[in-house]
């Protein structure tokens, strides 16, 4: 099982990437499960899914409480059984066949921080990685910017997608998500500058990161996607043509031989 986070500065493109990336692994034969960590819950839209058909993990307090304990004690498979038991109401069936896990979102104003929803997604990422669930792929993603590291839920991940706009307040968030994920071991950076419109782009990603520029991958702006998401489609069935799909095969690759 290969597992992967998504980070970045806000609107730089990460939901869109991870949920056309999710997809074409499912088209290709692998079980993909992805988890939305944004209590912003886009990701099921992205992937074909009604929010309203969305049953977010954060719903059963039972579990968070058990995720809690399982967390002090530093223990994240102890409650296998009864994930086991629960889990299997909580996965829907999102487009290509991509199994979906929601986080949850904030219920009400003042309602707190998310470190409860937090543990309990690091108790489902413990139990998905035993033989057990057998899933090829793992894709995280995450709220805009870096506090998820700080949660330590990507530790030894095999990969973080760190997706970045060509401007310096992004790459500077993308500067600091690949420090923390080298803090937490995830083993292998792969750098997607999204939405590039010219050369200079890609060179400005590698000044500012001291990057290798053959290394940075890149995904085009693309006016199909603009316009598949203000039709409330999705790019991938709305223009299977659009260059992003060609852009996003490419991650494919890099995900592969993560
Ligand atoms: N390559 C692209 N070309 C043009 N527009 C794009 C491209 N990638 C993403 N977008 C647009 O950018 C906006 C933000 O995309 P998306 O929601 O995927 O970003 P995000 O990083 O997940 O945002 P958030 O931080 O809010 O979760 C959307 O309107 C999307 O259609
Ligand atoms: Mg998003």
């Amino acid at each position: 099982m290969k597992s992967a986070i998504f980070t970045g500065k806000g609107g730089v493109g990460k939901t869109t990437i991870l949920s056309t990336l999710s997809r074409l692994l499912a088209r290709d034969g692998h079980r993909v499960l992805v988890i939305d960590c944004d209590p912003s819950m886009n990701l099921a839209m992205s992937l074909g899914v009604p929010l309203s058909q969305v049953k977010p993990i954060s719903d059963t307090r039972s579990l968070i409480q058990e995720s809690m304990e399982a967390e002090e004690e530093d223990d994240h498979t102890r409650h296998q059984t009864e994930l086991d038991l629960h889990l299997e109401d909580y996965i829907m069936e999102a487009r290509d066949g991509v199994q979906l896990v929601v986080m949850g979102t904030i219920p009400f104003g003042g309602a707190g921080c998310l470190c409860s929803s937090i543990s309990l997604v690091k108790m489902l990422l413990g139990y998905l990685s035993t033989d057990a669930h057998n899933q090829d792929f793992i894709l995280i993603d995450s709220q805009a910017g870096v506090e998820i590291f700080g949660r330590g839920l990507a530790r030894e991940f095999d990969a973080s997608f760190v997706i970045t706009e060509p401007t310096p307040k992004s790459l500077e968030v993308a500067r600091q998500s690949m420090k923390l994920a080298r803090d937490l071991g995830v083993k292998r950076q792969i750098l997607v500058v999204n939405k590039v419109e010219e050369d200079g782009d890609r060179r400005r990603a590698s000044e500012t990161l001291g990057a290798d520029a053959d290394a940075i991958c890149s995904v085009g702006y693309d006016r199909d996607v603009v316009w598949a998401d203000k039709e409330g489609d999705l790019v991938l069935d709305r223009a299977p043509q659009a260059q992003l799909i060609s852009d996003v095969m490419k991650l494919k690759r890099c995900m592969l031989e993560t």
